[in-house]
């Protein structure tokens, strides 16, 4: 019997990253992008934001010296995905990595919450998401290699965090149950599909940065002792994209501080 039974593709030198959501100026994704600069990954920013995903790619390709491509997109509509997934194609190196990234938080309790919001985060957070995996694996496969990480959340874990709410939990819930899906369906095209479930994240998707009343009330609920930042996040996407992270698939790294162990 082959030890190796699906195609184990050689990683190419410089490979490219797809990041969703990259454009804020101290969010997640912008940090990966960095990151990944930093490590040699050609990298391409999709967020609505035009000119700020433009100028997120000027700078990483200025502070690493990598080739960056960034472009407006609404990944809720599946013709812009498309057509910036082929611009990324043809003008980046080799694409083997797509991080789900972008996304939207909703407050409202269930009882309350508004079919057109409700619709709104999954249109966003879900279907955003899968136009953007579809394009991307289309391409995975063309030479089995290929990452996907999709940047859940803590309160899809426990149900509810300590901001988003019953359409967001629900909508980042999907996202896990994605990943592990892909996880099977698309190994034997060299694929793997993973999530990180970061807790609070000193970020401005909650409308700003978290006050330091917010920040002494999350830390007594913090064994590692201060709240998570943004490096913290980049630092675990980076290794479930990279080359030592090719034996890690369906899983959901909880980067988290110890808020929520199960
Ligand atoms: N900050 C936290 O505490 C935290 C915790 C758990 C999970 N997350 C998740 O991490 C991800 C990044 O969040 P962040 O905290 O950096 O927030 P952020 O608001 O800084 O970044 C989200 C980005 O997504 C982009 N975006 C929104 N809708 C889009 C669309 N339709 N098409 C393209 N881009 C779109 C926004 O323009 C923005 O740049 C989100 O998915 C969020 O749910 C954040």
């Amino acid at each position: 019997m082959a030890l190796t039974p699906y195609p184990a593709a050689d990683f190419p030198q410089q490979p490219t990253a797809l990041l969703t959501g990259a454009a804020s100026e101290r969010g997640i994704g912008r940090a990966t992008a960095h990151r990944l600069g930093r490590e040699g990954w050609a990298v391409a920013v999709l967020d609505l934001d035009a000119e700020a995903s433009a100028e997120v790619a000027h700078e990483v390709a200025e502070q690493h010296g990598v080739a960056t491509l960034g472009l407006g997109v609404d990944i809720s509509d599946e013709q812009q995905v498309d057509r910036a997934v082929a611009r990324v194609d043809a003008e980046l190196p080799q694409l083997v990595g797509v991080v789900n990234n972008a996304g939207i938080s909703s407050p409202t309790p269930f009882t309350e919450v508004g079919t057109e919001e409700w619709k709104r985060v999954f249109d966003v957070n879900v279907h955003g998401t899968f136009f953007v995996t579809r394009a991307a694996v289309r391409i995975f496969r063309r030479r089995s290699l290929g990452r996907i990480v999709n940047v859940s959340s803590a309160s899809a874990e426990r149900g509810g965090g300590v901001y988003g709410r019953a359409a967001y939990s629900g909508s980042k819930a999907a996202l896990l149950g994605l990943a592990k899906t892909w996880a099977r369906e698309l190994g034997e095209y060299g694929i793997t599909a993973n999530s990180v479930a970061p807790g609070s994240i000193d970020t401005d998707i909650m409308g700003g940065r978290l006050s330091d009343e917010r920040k002494e009330f999350l830390l007594q609920e913090l064994p590692v002792g201060r709240v998570g930042t943004v490096d913290d996040v980049a630092g675990a996407i980076h290794y479930l994209l990279g080359r030592d992270g090719g034996y890690l698939t369906g899983v959901t790294l909880d980067v988290n501080g110890g808020s929520h162990i199960h």
